[in-house]
């Protein structure tokens, strides 16, 4: 099922107009030029909210799937359980904690807390557009927002509560939320219909209007010089779009896929770590995976934990980087404090492990592409949080001389080999590689 979503996203993505998806979309989706039986309506036949640059009715339709458009009534009830700290087991942990509506929806933590001070092993991610996620999770192990929604409130160290039952029982005690959700569906609490609320909440959470979308739907001056060059980079000598390609055909800035791109090297021996967890891990058991994720060192054996596939040793889903300027610490594990930072890992070609993904490789950007790829991704924030994004701009700015990653010789070619990976890859400097 969840492949065929992807499956779904991938073809749909591909036929992205920006504007509506209409007959020739249609015919590109079937193959064939004959309309086929059932089709679904055109988009712009539904009723769909305004939406913002960069989110077309065509991504809008893949999300919120015809017929599915949360009622105001059920995302009014959505937004009050993502808001409610009586979700938790001691009354102290909402959805909101971790992801804080006003900062983007993150906590700007490196790793998020739950209950009793409880730190996890993982980087809260935003709710901004996580509806156009093909799966949830850094590791893909929930398939939709709804599957997502019932994880948290259940593991032990985030909001705590033991089991759906004494979740249902907890809401259904609550004499606002019981009269609710008789009139929202129709019957008493069920643990479904609550997390079906929250992801008809998360739904409404699209946000586009960015300097980038007005750029790319040809207000040239939209972009400043910087962003410019550092959106050329990014499809060039950068090479960010082999995994983050984004345009006016598939906006969103991921392949939906799992890589490793050296994050969580230093910190473990992956071998030993997968062997371990081959005999842990029961896979399809969602509850277990997400306690591993979450509690445990296995963390940062990534998608592996999903998969168990090698491939998927230390790999994790590309994320979406509209808004990346808010999101900081990054990465699953939110070791890297700025996207100045973020520019060291990549340009030195990530750190090296037996399972780093092929299209990690050194780039040789100099101190000044690095900051025109770090002013493009500023140029991703939504203009509700322009503020916001100045803000963060010039809290990365003046960290800007603690540079923990960075080793411009080795992104330089000038030191170090790729060993036992690729001795001697290439004997250009790779800074003559790209189109600048
Ligand atoms: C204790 C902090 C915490 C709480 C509470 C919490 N989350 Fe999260 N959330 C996280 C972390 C950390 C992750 C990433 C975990 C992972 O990938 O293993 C995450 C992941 C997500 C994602 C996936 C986003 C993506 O890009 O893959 C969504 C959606 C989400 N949370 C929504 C919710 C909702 C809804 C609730 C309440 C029912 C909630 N969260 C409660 C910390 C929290
Ligand atoms: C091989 C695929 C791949 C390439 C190439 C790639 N990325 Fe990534 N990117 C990822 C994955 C996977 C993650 C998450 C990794 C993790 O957390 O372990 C990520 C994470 C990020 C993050 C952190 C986002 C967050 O919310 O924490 C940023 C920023 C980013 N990439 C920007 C870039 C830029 C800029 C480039 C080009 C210089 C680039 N990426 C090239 C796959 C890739």
């Amino acid at each position: 099922m969840r492949g065929g979503r992807n499956v779904l996203l991938g073809l749909a993505l591909l036929l992205f107009t920006g504007v509506t998806l209409g007959a020739d979309a249609d015919t590109a989706r079937h193959g064939t030029a004959e309309k086929p039986q059932g089709s679904q309506p055109p988009a712009q036949a539904r009723e769909v909210p305004k939406l913002p640059a960069g989110v077309s009715p065509a991504l809008y339709a893949i999300a919120v799937p015809p017929g599915a458009e949360p009622s105001p009534e059920k995302v009014t009830l959505g937004q009050q359980l993502f808001n409610d700290k009586r979700l938790s087991a001691d009354g102290t942990i909402a959805c909101a904690n971790c992801h804080v509506p006003d900062k983007g929806f993150v906590d700007g933590k490196p790793q998020a807390d739950g209950i009793n001070q409880q730190r996890g092993q993982r980087n809260s991610p935003t709710v901004l557009n996580a509806m156009f996620n093909a799966s949830q999770f850094w590791d893909g192990r929930a398939a939709t927002l709804e599957d997502q929604a019932k994880l948290p409130i259940l593991n032990p160290i985030e909001m705590g509560i033991k089991s759906p039952e004494d979740v249902v029982a907890k809401v259904r005690g609550l004499p606002e939320y019981a009269e609710t959700f008789q009139k929202v569906f129709g019957r008493a609490v069920t643990y479904d219909d609550l997390a079906a609320a929250i992801a008809a909440f998360e739904r409404t959470q699209f946000a586009g209007d960015a300097p980038f979308d007005h750029f790319i739907g040809g207000e040239e001056n939209a972009m400043d010089d910087a962003a410019k060059r550092g959106w050329a980079l990014f499809n060039g000598k950068g090479r960010c779009n082999a995994c983050h390609a984004a345009n006016a055909v598939s906006p969103l800035f991921s392949d939906q896929k799992f890589h490793n791109i050296g994050i969580a090297a230093h910190k473990q021996n992956f071998v030993d770590l997968a062997r371990e967890a081959l005999q842990t891990v029961r896979t399809g058991d969602q509850k277990q995976i997400d306690e591993l994720a979450i509690q445990t060192r296995f963390s940062e054996l990534g998608r592996f934990l999903v998969t168990k596939n090698e491939s998927d040793v230390g790999a994790f889903k590309t994320p979406n980087l509209r808004n990346v300027g808010l999101t900081a610490p990054y990465m699953h594990d939110g070791s890297l404090a700025t996207l100045w930072d973020v520019m060291d890992h990549y340009n030195k070609g990530g750190i090296q492990n037996p399972f780093l993904d092929g299209g990690i490789q050194r780039l040789g950007l100099t101190e000044a592409e690095i900051d025109d790829l770090v002013a493009f991704m500023f140029a991703l924030t939504s203009s509700q949080f322009a503020d916001l994004g100045q803000k963060e701009l010039t809290r990365q700015q003046a960290l800007k001389d603690q540079r923990p990653e960075r080793d411009t010789e080795a992104a330089m070619g000038k030191k170090g080999n790729f060993g036992d990976l690729a001795p001697n890859p290439d004997k250009m400097n790779p800074a003559d590689i790209g189109v600048f």
